[in-house]
C-alpha cells in the first residue's frame, strides 16, 4: 500500500516527529537531535507519501526499502515509524534505557532481535558508510526477483568520508540500478565540525553525476520539493538515483540548528515543554497573488517561490458569493507547472460542491471552501473527496460568522480553518480587529473538539497584525498587499518573518517563565534572542547573562 497523504497532514506528522525524538532524547539525557532533525522531511516523505509499505505486515515482500545508513539519527527514524503507525509513540520515551527496543542505534528486526528492535528496521547500523552499499545488494537482488519495489538509502554527508560510500556508487552506476534510490542528508555538519573543514565534499553533486548517477538537489526541508522529487527520480532509467537534499542540522529548534554543537547532545530535561511549543509553532506564510498590480500571476508566484514562502493563496472568487470575479480551476490549472510550492485554494464561490472535482483534477494542495457556501451534507462531500484525493480540505468563516455546531464532528480529518479578518472580495482591505477574541475562542473550542489542523488568517495581515493573529493561535498567515503591495517583495517576506519570529520568541520565553526557567532558557537561547532584544525589551536582562 502507499499513503496518500494530504500537504498539511505530512507538515503535521513531521512536526509530531521531531516532538517525539525530542521528547526521547531529553528521556534519555543523550542522543543526536542534530541529525534526526535534519532528516525529518527526508523520512517523512519517504515513509508518510512515497514508499509502499504497510505497518500491519513489515516483511510484505513487495515492500519498498528504506536503509537508514546514517544510524544515528535513530531518534527521528523511530519516531517516523512510530508515527508511520509500526509501534506506539509512547514508546520513545524509553529511548536508550536498559531494556528498551529503542536503542541509540537501530537493529535490523527479525524473530530473533524482537526484543533489541521494532518492525520496520531493515538494517543494523551505528558503523558509518556501509548503508549504500547494502541498499546495492538488495536492489540487484530485487532486480533478479523480478521485483518491482524500489530501495531508498538514506547516507549522511560525514560518512561520505568513507571510500566502501564510493565503492557503492561505483557498483550501482555500473549495475545501472534505477530502483536505487539515495538521499544525501547534506547538513554539512559532522561530528567534528563543518564537513568542509574536515574533509570537503563539494562539489557532491558533480562527483556524484561523474560517477554516473541521475542527480537531482532539493531543499531537504520542503517536503514538496522532496516529493517531487522523488517522482522524479522514479522515472530514470538506467541509472541510480542521488537526491541530494540540503538541510540544516537541528533545524526546527532555533537554537539547535546549524550548531555543531548540538550534533549528540540531549537538551536539558525541564526544557522539554517550551522546545514542544517551538516545535509545534511553524508559521506559514502564503502570499495571495490577486493582490498588487494586475494579474501577472506567473511572476507574482516565481517571485514569492525565491523569497522562501511556504504556499501560494489562490482566492478564487465567481462575482455572486462575493461581489468580485477574479480567476477558476482552469487558471489555476495553467499555473501548475510553474512551482512545487503547495497551492492553497480559497474558493470564494457559490455551491463550491457542484465544484469541487475541477479543483482537484487542478491538483490544488489544500481547498478551502466557506462555510455560508454549503450545507453540512455538501461539506461532508466536498471533504470525503479531498481526502479520497489527498488534498487538505479547509472551511473558511466571514468575519461575522461563527462556527456552525455542524462542524463539529468533522473536525478530526480537518486540516485548516480560514477565519477571515475582512469580509471577502477584495485584497488591500484594512484587518478587522473584533476579529482577535474570535479566533482565540475558535481555537480553543476547535481543540476541545479534536481539530488538529492549522488556523489561517486572512486579510489585511501585515507586520503589525501578524504578531497579533499568532498570538491569537494563527499559524498560517495569507498576505497580499503586504507582500504584493510592496515594491520590495524582498524586504516584505523578511519583515512579515521576523514578525512571526519576535512573535514565537516571546512566547517561548513566556512559557520559560511559567516553568521558572526564564534565565536558563535565555542562555541556551542567548545568541538567537539578540537580534530581537530590543523588540521583547530583553536587552538588560540578556546582557546580565553570561
Ligand atoms: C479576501 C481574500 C484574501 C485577500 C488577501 O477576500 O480572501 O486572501 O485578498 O489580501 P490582503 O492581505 O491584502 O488582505
Ligand atoms: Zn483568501
Amino acid at each position: 500500500m502507499g499513503f496518500n497523504m494530504r500537504y498539511l497532514e505530512l507538515r503535521r506528522k513531521i512536526r509530531d516527529v521531531r516532538m517525539w525524538a525530542i521528547q526521547g532524547i531529553a528521556e534519555a539525557g543523550s542522543g543526536h537531535p542534530g541529525a534526526s532533525f535534519s532528516a525529518a522531511e527526508i523520512m517523512g516523505s519517504l515513509y508518510f507519501r512515497r514508499m509502499r509499505h504497510d505497518p500491519k505486515d513489515p516483511g510484505w515482500q513487495e515492500r519498498d526499502y528504506f536503509i537508514n545508513s546514517k544510524a544515528h539519527s535513530a531518534p527521528g527514524y523511530y519516531s517516523t515509524l512510530a508515527v508511520a503507525g509500526y509501534f506506539p509513540a509512547e514508546e520513545l520515551k524509553t529511548l536508550r534505557k536498559l531494556g528498551s527496543r529503542l536503542q541509540g542505534h537501530p537493529v535490523r528486526y527479525s524473530d530473533h532481535q524482537k526484543h533489541h528492535s521494532v518492525p520496520g528496521i531493515e538494517y543494523s547500523g551505528g558503523s558509518e558508510g556501509i548503508g549504500l552499499s547494502v541498499g546495492v545488494g538488495i536492489a540487484l537482488a530485487s532486480r533478479l526477483d523480478g521485483k518491482k519495489n524500489r530501495v531508498y538509502v538514506l547516507i549522511g554527508d560525514g560518512e561520505s568520508n568513507e571510500g566502501q560510500v564510493w565503492e557503492a556508487s561505483m557498483a550501482a552506476a555500473k549495475f545501472k540500478l534505477d530502483n536505487l534510490v539515495a538521499v544525501l542528508d547534506r547538513n554539512r555538519i559532522q561530528q567534528d565540525g563543518f564537513t568542509e573543514d574536515i574533509m570537503p565534499l563539494d562539489p557532491a553533486k558533480n562527483k556524484w553525476e561523474a560517477f554516473n548517477w541521475h542527480v537531482i538537489e532539493v531543499d531537504g526541508h520542503r517536503v514538496e520539493q522532496l516529493m517531487d522529487a522523488l517522482n522524479k527520480a522514479a522515472q530514470v532509467k538506467d541509472k541510480p538515483v542521488m537526491i541530494i537534499a540540503n538541510t540544516i542540522k537541528g533545524n526546527g529548534v532555533r537554537h539547535m540548528a546549524n550548531n555543531p554543537q548540538w550534533h549528540g547532545k540531549a537538551p536539558p530535561k525541564k526544557h522539554t515543554p517550551v522546545l514542544l511549543e517551538e516545535l509545534e509553532s511553524e508559521a506559514i506564510i502564503a502570499p495571495s497573488i490577486i493582490a498588487g498590480e494586475k494579474e501577472n500571476y506567473e511572476q507574482k508566484i516565481k517571485k514569492a517561490e525565491r523569497e522562501g514562502v511556504e504556499m501560494i493563496h489562490l482566492d478564487v472568487m465567481d462575482g455572486r458569493f462575493v461581489p468580485n470575479t477574479t480567476f477558476f480551476a482552469d487558471t489555476i490549472k495553467k499555473l501548475r507547472p510553474l512551482t512545487p510550492l503547495p497551492f492553497d485554494a480559497h474558493l470564494m464561490i457559490e455551491r463550491p460542491v457542484d465544484h469541487i472535482q475541477e479543483y482537484i483534477d487542478a491538483r490544488c494542495d489544500v481547498i478551502t471552501v466557506h462555510a455560508e457556501a454549503c450545507t453540512e451534507d455538501e461539506f461532508v462531500q466536498i471533504q470525503g473527496r479531498c481526502l479520497e484525493s489527498g488534498i487538505s480540505p479547509g472551511i473558511a468563516i466571514n468575519p461575522r460568522t461563527d462556527i456552525p455546531d455542524w462542524l463539529l464532528p468533522h473536525l478530526p480529518d480537518l486540516d485548516v480553518i480560514i477565519i477571515m479578518s475582512v469580509n471577502p472580495g477584495f485584497a488591500g482591505q484594512k484587518f478587522m480587529p473584533e476579529v482577535l477574541p474570535k479566533m482565540v475562542a475558535v481555537n480553543k473550542k476547535l481543540r476541545d473538539h479534536g481539530f488538529r489542523g492549522y488556523i489561517e488568517a486572512d486579510g489585511g495581515i501585515d507586520a503589525t497584525t501578524l504578531q497579533q493573529v499568532y498570538d491569537a493561535g494563527a499559524r498560517i498567515f495569507v498576505a497580499g498587499n503586504a507582500v504584493y503591495g510592496n515594491t520590495d517583495i524582498h524586504g516584505a517576506v523578511i519583515h512579515l518573518r521576523h514578525k512571526a519570529e519576535v512573535a514565537l520568541e516571546r512566547k517561548l520565553l513566556d512559557h520559560a517563565t511559567r516553568l521558572s526557567i526564564r534565565t536558563d532558557w535565555m542562555k541556551a537561547r542567548k545568541n538567537i534572542l539578540i537580534p530581537y532584544a530590543s523588540e521583547l525589551q530583553i536587552e538588560e536582562e540578556l546582557n546580565a547573562i553570561k
